[in-house]
Formats: C-alpha cells, sequence, structure tokens
C-alpha cells in the first residue's frame, strides 16, 4: 500500500471499541416471519433489472434464526460493541400504530445475548428499510414523516432504552435521499426534481432532529445519541497548507459544479451535517439554490440541529484534490493504484482527513468510525479457511489514519468493522463480501476469515498488534 499514514507508537486509549457493524435488512432474513411488515426494499428487489442477480434480503444471512450463533461468533472475535439496525417494519409492521410484540422480543433476545457476552450493543434506528406502507404514504416527501419518525423513536426509547446506552437516529442521509430520490438506484427507486429531493431532505433532517429529543426524552436510563454519516473526504494531494485548504474545501462543498447537479448536491456531505451540526443549511447552497429550497418553518433548524453525543463516520476512501488558482481540482487517482472489487480506491489517509476536517468545522467531539471496511473476491480454499491478506493490509493501513488522529489530539473512540460476516450489499446483491467473517449463503454456515482472527488479535491488544506482521495465514 503507497499511502503512509502510521503514527506508530501512538497506543490507542482505554476503553477504545473495537466493533464490527452491520445493518437489519442485509443480515436479517425472516422477512416474512415474526409479524414483520414489508419494507421498500422488499418492493424494490423484486423489480427486475434493479438488484444484482435479482437477489433480495429475504433469507440473507439468516441472522433471524442464527442470532445466537451470531453473538458467539462476536464473542469469538473480541469484540466490545456491535453496531446493528432495528428494523422500523418489524417493530411497527405499518410504520406508525400498533407495536409487534415479536419484533421487540427478538431484538430483546439479541441485546440481553450481547450483554451476556459482554458485547455493548449499538443501535440505529433507521439504516433504510423504510417501511412500505410510510412510502405508499410519500415516504420522505410526507411531511408527517418526522412526526412517524419520532414516534417510532419514542417506542425504541421505551422498550430499549434501559439496556441499549448508543444510539444512531439515521445511517448515511445522502444514500437514502440521494442515491434514492435523486438517482433512483436504491429503493425506492423513483427519481425526483431537485426541489423534491430538497424537501426530502429537509424532512429527513427534521426527523433526525425529532428522534434525538423522542430518545432522550423517552430515554429510560442515561444514554448518548448520535448518527452515522456516510463521507468521502477530499484528500490533500500533498500536505502543503494550500492543498489542505483546497481538500477542506472541496470536502464541504454543497454544489460543487458550475452547473447545478442534482447528483453532486444530494450527495454532498454539508447539505445534511452543517444543518444537523450548525443549524444552518451551507452558504454556497442557500446562495445557489435559495430559490429551490423548501419553506423552512420557525423552529426547524433548532429542531434539526438537536445536540448530539457523538459523531459517527462511515468512511470507505476518498478522492485527491489539489489547490489552483481557479480552486480545488480533483487529482486523478494514479494508473493501478489499490482498488477492491467494488472499484472503490483505497485510501489509508481517508480516516484521518476526513475525522480532521469534520472537527474543524463543526468543534472536537467523541468520534466513531461507525463504518469502515473492503470487500475482496473471497472464497473458503481447500484448507477450509479464508484467506483474506489484503483485508488484514486494509484495516491495518486505515486505523494507521485514527492513531495520527490521536496523537494529534482527535478523539476517537472507537472503530466498527463494516461488516461482521459477508451479506446482502443492497443494489450489488451477494456479489460483495466485506465480512471479517464468510458466509455460505446455500447453508448459512459461517468461516471466520483470516482478517477475522487478526482482528479478534487487534480486539485483545487494544490495537498494540497493529504493526504485528502475522498474517494469519497458516
Ligand atoms: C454503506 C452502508 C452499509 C454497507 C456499506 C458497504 O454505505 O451503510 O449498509 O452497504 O456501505
Amino acid at each position: 500500500m503507497s499511502e503512509k499514514v502510521t503514527s506508530a507508537g501512538t497506543a490507542f486509549p482505554e476503553g477504545f471499541l473495537w466493533g464490527a457493524a452491520t445493518a437489519a435488512y442485509q443480515i436479517e432474513g425472516g422477512a416474512r416471519e415474526g409479524g414483520r411488515g414489508p419494507s421498500v426494499w422488499d418492493a424494490f428487489c423484486r423489480v427486475p433489472g434493479k438488484v444484482y442477480g435479482g437477489h433480495n434480503g429475504d433469507v440473507a444471512c439468516d441472522h433471524y434464526h442464527r442470532w445466537r450463533e451470531d453473538v458467539a461468533l462476536m464473542k469469538s472475535l473480541n469484540l466490545s460493541a456491535y453496531r446493528f439496525s432495528f428494523a422500523w417494519p418489524r417493530i411497527m409492521p405499518e410504520g406508525t400504530g400498533a407495536v409487534n410484540g415479536e419484533g421487540v422480543a427478538f431484538y430483546d433476545r439479541l441485546i440481553d445475548a450481547l450483554l451476556e457476552a459482554g458485547i455493548e450493543p449499538w443501535g440505529t434506528l433507521f439504516h433504510w428499510d423504510l417501511p412500505l406502507s410510510l412510502h405508499l404514504r410519500g415516504g420522505w416527501l410526507n411531511p408527517d414523516m418526522p412526526n412517524w419518525f419520532a414516534d417510532y423513536a419514542a417506542q425504541i426509547a421505551s422498550h430499549f432504552s434501559d439496556r441499549v446506552k448508543n444510539f444512531m437516529t439515521v445511517n448515511e442521509p445522502q444514500v437514502f435521499i440521494g442515491g434514492s430520490y435523486a438517482e433512483g438506484r436504491f429503493a425506492p427507486g423513483n427519481v425526483h426534481s431537485l426541489p423534491e429531493c430538497l424537501v426530502a431532505a429537509h424532512h429527513l433532517l427534521l426527523a433526525h432532529g425529532r428522534a434525538v429529543q423522542a430518545l432522550r426524552s423517552g430515554a429510560r436510563s442515561k444514554i448518548r445519541v448520535g448518527h452515522a454519516a456516510q463521507y468521502n473526504p477530499a484528500l490533500p494531494a500533498s500536505e502543503s497548507p494550500e492543498d489542505v485548504s483546497a481538500a477542506r474545501q472541496a470536502t464541504f462543498a454543497a454544489c460543487p459544479s458550475a452547473e447545478l447537479d442534482p447528483l453532486k448536491i444530494m450527495w454532498s456531505f454539508s447539505l445534511y451535517h452543517d444543518p444537523m451540526m450548525l443549524g444552518t443549511y451551507p452558504a454556497d447552497l442557500l446562495a445557489r439554490c435559495g430559490h429551490l429550497m423548501p419553506k423552512i418553518a420557525e423552529g426547524d433548524m433548532e429542531t434539526i440541529a438537536a445536540p448530539m453525543d457523538f459523531l459517527g463516520l462511515n468512511i470507505y476512501w476518498g478522492d485527491p484534490v489539489r489547490a489552483s488558482a481557479g480552486g480545488p481540482v480533483r487529482v486523478p487517482h494514479a494508473p493501478g493504484c489499490p482498488m477492491n472489487s467494488f472499484g472503490w480506491p483505497v485510501t489509508p489517509s481517508a480516516l484521518y482527513w476526513g475525522t480532521r476536517f469534520c472537527m474543524e468545522r463543526y468543534g472536537k467531539k467523541d468520534v466513531y468510525i461507525t463504518e469502515n471496511g473492503v470487500p475482496l473476491c473471497d472464497w473458503v480454499g481447500a484448507d477450509g479457511a479464508v484467506h483474506d491478506p489484503a483485508r488484514i493490509d486494509f484495516i491495518r493501513g486505515y486505523l494507521g489514519g485514527v492513531r495520527r488522529g490521536l496523537s494529534e489530539g482527535i478523539p476517537f473512540k472507537g472503530y466498527f468493522y463494516w461488516s461482521l460476516m459477508d451479506n446482502f450489499e443492497w443494489a450489488s446483491g451477494y456479489s460483495q463480501r466485506f465480512g471479517l467473517t464468510h458466509v455460505d449463503y446455500a447453508t448459512g454456515t459461517r468461516t471466520v476469515k483470516d482478517s477475522g482472527r487478526w482482528y479478534a488479535k487487534l480486539a485483545a491488544s487494544n490495537g498494540a498488534s497493529l504493526d504485528s506482521q502475522d498474517s494469519f495465514s497458516d
């Protein structure tokens, strides 16, 4: 790996969380069991051509039945925390109204087993599986969405906040508004105009703020609330002050191109996170799209900016940028640069720059890498093992960025590898394997990969074994 970011010698702080992440639709299966209602992803997967190979999450990793085995797996990996999501349609099959006792009981069992195994449960309220009936009532375009989401959040608080202490409201607004409403690549799959997308974004932001309040006011013990942001930071092409400042500017541009490109705007980071963290929409968005923005009622921005306890960042890679007289310029990745099976570049410094830029813009606060990981072409070899040295190298490199941040005072508190196990990768179906554990989808068999065994050692040593060259391949 060419990019060097390691600040060797910096120790991970005591209590640093070594976690892994998943999401309900991607692993649970049991789609028609236990009173679960349909979600937009159940419907989207049935539309020909939308999901690779016509795959769907009906069975996925069958975690709905194998949760006990999966908690034992986490324990064998020495995880100190596990990030999962509640399936809204399992808790409230219609999205509003009646609560499904069987759904609540499923998460009760999971949470109890995690606690018994000494693993902190970290719950995300919404990881894209919107109840289908809410979509049929307009989904994120319906001004009632913030109320519906707040009601759901109140249910989560009342049932689980005695045992779950860390909640994330929404996972990656850019994807379920940008990737869905602007692009149509993800469920529900309808393409909307820029003004409609901005309405959806505003409702989503209000829903987030209302959920923060509902979680806090309904909490049965002291809880912490944050969210998980999708983030592809711009990376300075060199560490010259000019390039660093160009990368910072590019990272937070809400309207990065000369024309008003709905995709670029709806995928931008600051569109969502400036309102959440600063209580204002980004200045460049207001200057260029002010006339397209929805009406913002009095009090909306205060609701959206309800204070959070931590920052959760989902970072997979960044793109290099350099300074020029005309503003930041994208620098192409070098020919032959390391790439994963998705075609995403491997850029270990992304965790460092991405977090540093956020701390500078939004102020210092506890930060967790709520997702980071790599898909590779893994399979179970003739020796019965899964040898994935590139994943070990990936995690080692990216954690080097965390270590550099720690050495400069960034309060990194934990890292959640995406994912605990191979799973349903949305529009890419089962074609991408991100897991520390291999899943044979025909039999449900889990096989811990070499990287999983390496990560277990890393977690047990609180990161001290990061530089060990042991690849666990024999
Ligand atoms: C993130 C999603 C997660 C998974 C990873 C690879 O954008 O939050 O569900 O699909 O990408």
